[in-house]
């Protein structure tokens, strides 16, 4: 009797604790499941990873909070194609309302893995030539989204304000990856018609990128590489080479600026996320269908330069263009 006088107390804690842990069970149950967002990235780079942030803060622009009103299923598959159709795979069996896809890889392998459920792109930069969408003025499917098309026109004319005696200018891209090709084709014709020369450099895998830099360098003056996703993993690789030889990188996005290259006029990654995350909302509220809702361009290009880039290539940047970036504030030091 006093054994159990003695223990009463506990018993009774134990079991109103596993009452109380019932009663969470059939609320959790009762629950209605909130709506999935799949997000899918292929692998993290700098500018995937800020266009990640903004997909998420795009959603909550617009009243799409993570675990209030629907549910963020994000994954990213590290650089491996049987993960991203893993993935994929996964987001059409948890019926998820719908579906982003960041980067021209992780979008089509969505787009392989379903025709029904809505598609959103995240920067992808040129769906139709990536075979995503019919047109990308009319996507006419289950995929719209955002590309991030940069100003190429504007950064050539930088490169050509930055270095006035530029004649033969590297384009460094991957082959397999189409927003890389396109852009390499666009620049190269705008270059051509500028009456620059214009040397192509092409890799298969990350794997080539130093050789191939090396082999580049001393052919140009300076080196373009478009927004491509295997270069922009390995800014690193590609500067160790071009600092030996002073040769100037200008990248096509403002995070390889700062991962070493010496300037550009480029998009902001963080905002094309976020007009990605506001077309998912759109899609998620109904307000608008992919096959109807065109592709949509972010113009707004902002000058971003390396300063301390340019003081270790001895090159001078002309006032005129220090004043335009003192003004919008995007000199980086
Ligand atoms: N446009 C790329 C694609 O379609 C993705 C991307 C967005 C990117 N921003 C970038 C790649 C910056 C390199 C650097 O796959």
């Amino acid at each position: 009797m006093s054994k159990l006088k003695r223990f009463l107390p506990l018993i009774l804690i134990f079991g109103s604790l596993l009452t109380l842990l019932g009663i969470k069970k059939i609320k959790e149950a009762n629950q209605p499941k909130l709506p999935i967002v799949g997000i899918l990235q292929p692998l993290s780079h700098p500018a995937l990873d800020e266009i990640h942030r903004g997909i998420v803060a795009g959603l909550a622009s617009e009243g799409y909070h993570n675990n209030r009103n629907i549910k963020i299923d994000f994954q990213n598959a590290q650089n491996d194609q049987s993960n991203l159709r893993l993935m994929s795979n996964q987001f059409v069996t948890e019926k998820a309302k719908v579906t982003v896809g960041i980067a021209t890889p992780a979008a089509q392998s969505l787009a392989n893995a379903t025709k029904q459920l809505p598609i959103i792109l995240g920067a992808v930069t040129d769906p139709a030539s990536a075979n995503l969408v019919k047109n990308n003025a009319q996507p006419g499917s289950n995929i719209t989204g955002v590309s991030d098309q940069a100003p190429i026109q504007k950064q050539l004319a930088l490169m050509q304000t930055i270095m006035p005696q530029l004649k033969t200018v590297g384009i460094l891209y991957s082959s397999s990856d189409n927003s890389a090709t396109s852009q390499m084709h666009l620049f190269k014709q705008l270059a051509e018609q500028k009456g620059l020369t214009v040397v192509e450099a092409s890799l298969s895998s990350v794997n080539d990128l130093e050789q191939v830099s090396q082999n580049l360098v001393p052919k140009v003056d300076a080196i373009y590489v478009p927004t491509d996703n295997t270069i922009a993993s390995a800014m690193g690789t590609l500067v160790h080479v071009t600092d030996k030889t002073k040769t100037p990188v200008f990248p096509s996005a403002e995070t390889m600026v700062k991962d070493g290259g010496l300037a550009t006029v480029g998009l902001s990654q963080y905002d094309l996320g976020v007009e990605t995350g506001k077309m998912t909302a759109a899609v998620l509220s109904g307000r608008s269908k992919p096959a109807t809702t065109p592709i949509r361009y972010l113009r707004k290009g902002h000058l971003v330069l390396n300063l301390k880039k340019a003081k270790a290539l001895h090159i001078t940047i002309p006032q005129s263009l220090m004043q335009i970036a003192n003004q919008k504030g995007a000199v980086l030091k």
